[in-house]
């Protein structure tokens, strides 16, 4: 268990607030205007090559790309309603961006390279600074070309946003999972190059299995983030009860009582779980065939049992106004088996089958493989927006949509509030979003390989 104890300082609520007596602020929350100093005392996010070691599955460290030196990255914890500032140092030998996943902040922090900033060149600088309006798990993770390669490679971090009342337990666990392939020298492959795999490995904040130790009785807050960069998951917890709280980093209304969720890649889920394993057992978190997770249970919680989890207070939610909504399409088209045609493409009109292999394009919405020269749809700012996706694809896939949460408007009624959507194969949803966050926004395959030969779109909210 020799990585329990800095990976817990990783990932521990408990742990995280521990640091705070170092980190300049003590305790002093409640002044909002304070920056999240709170948060190990960083006012910087710097990426860069380094060794990490994929502990206990694979001690030996290998080369990564990383924030602050760990995969995934230290993270941001903030409280709710403070401001986060980060300056990005980017010490990568190319250029990068930061996307702050699921956060409804200004549009110019949204870190897209090429749409809301210029990508910032290998030795350059970006200060981001944005409100934490919304409590909730969230993360983060570069945005350029060179997505898939770069989170593949390891840059990824929670962004935890505290309530201000958090529910009371016992520990608060952010659990990043990353998966990694891993070619016959034992080194990460990159995943937008490819290569001969050997190996795949899922860990939790850079372990293999994550570790914890918990007791019985015990009460653990555990937010699931899958940062893998195409992976369905389906996660089951095992000697605990759980009660899922909130998806994407929103509140449910109504919190529901079981032990697994299926993630999309981006997406997130928040359960409060009991421990009910006996003492002297293990508690686990298993997921795409692994043990992604060991709690070996020493003692019993001897204190007075805690009542059913309530709902997660609720965060400032836009209403939606169904009837009176633009409605608009979007048709995704291409891959192995759609095998496109052709395809238009930005600057270059209508392409052949050869001329898009040439350019690693092989996904389209609504005709375009990559950006399109203008917005697929402008709305007006609080103007409510129903979008119906049509997967014609016998494969899966998970769009997100950036600076705003939609609902899916479902046969029986509004679904929960989130930022990615998993779409299955040949199916479509309708999605329902309040366009209350002026900008251009992305909306892509959150599958990084999809995002990378073309599927993706953008679409204008007017000030
Ligand atoms: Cu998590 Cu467009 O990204
Ligand atoms: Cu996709």
């Amino acid at each position: 268990m020799a990585g329990t104890t800095r990976r817990g300082f990783i990932a521990g609520g408990a742990a995280a607030t521990a640091l705070t007596g170092c980190g300049g602020l003590s305790g002093g929350e409640t002044d909002a205007t304070r920056l999240d100093t709170d948060s190990f005392g960083l006012t910087s996010v710097r990426a860069g090559e380094t060794m990490f070691a994929f502990e206990p599955a694979r001690p030996e460290p290998v080369p990564v790309w990383a924030y602050d030196g760990s995969v995934p990255g230290r993270g941001v914890r903030v409280t709710q309603g403070r401001t986060v500032r980060r300056k990005f140092i980017n010490r990568l030998p190319e250029p990068s961006t930061i996307h702050w996943h699921g956060m409804r902040i200004d549009n110019a922090m949204d870190g897209v390279a090429g749409m809301t900033q210029d990508p910032v060149p290998p030795g350059g600088e970006f200060t981001y600074r944005f409100v934490a309006k919304d409590a909730g798990t969230f993360w983060y993770h570069p945005h350029t070309d060179a997505t898939l390669s770069q989170l593949g490679r390891g840059l990824s971090a929670p962004l935890i946003v505290r309530e201000t009342t958090p529910p009371d337990t016992d520990a608060d666990l952010s659990l990043l999972i990353n998966g990694f392939d891993f070619d016959a020298a034992g080194q990460i492959i990159d995943p937008q190059t490819g290569g001969a795999r050997t190996a795949r490995l899922l860990t939790i904040n850079g372990a293999a299995p994550f570790q914890w130790r918990t007791k019985r009785g015990e009460r653990l807050r555990l937010r699931l983030i899958n940062g893998t960069v195409g992976q369905v998951l389906t996660l089951a917890l095992q000697g605990m009860t759980g009660t899922l709280v909130a998806r994407d980093g929103m509140p449910l209304a109504t919190p529901q009582r079981g032990e697994t969720v299926t993630l999309a890649p981006a997406q997130r889920a928040d359960f409060l779980a009991d421990i009910t394993e006996d003492d002297g057992g293990q508690a686990a978190i298993t997921g795409g065939g692994q043990r992604l997770a060991v709690l070996p249970v020493s003692g019993i919680r001897t204190r007075a049992q805690r009542p059913t989890p309530a709902p997660l207070p609720p965060n400032p939610m836009p209403a939606l106004d169904l009837a009176n909504a633009q409605r608009v399409s979007l048709r995704m088209e291409g891959g192995q088996v759609g095998g496109l045609t052709s395809a238009l493409v930005r600057g270059e009109g209508r392409l052949g089958r050869d001329a898009l292999a040439e350019r690693g394009l092989a996904w389209t919405i609504n005709g375009w493989a990559g950006m399109p020269e203008a917005p697929e749809f402008t709305a007006s700012r609080g103007e409510t927006v129903r979008i119906t996706i049509v997967n014609a694809n016998p494969v899966p896939h998970a769009m997100h949509v950036h600076g705003h949460h939609f609902r899916e408007v479902g046969a029986g009624g509004l679904g929960p509030w989130l930022d990615t959507i998993l779409i299955g194969a040949n199916a479509r949803a309708e999605i329902a979003l309040n366009a209350d966050n002026p900008g251009m926004w992305m909306l892509h395959c959150h599958m990084l390989e999809h995002h990378a030969q073309g599927m993706m779109t953008m679409f204008r909210v007017l000030a």
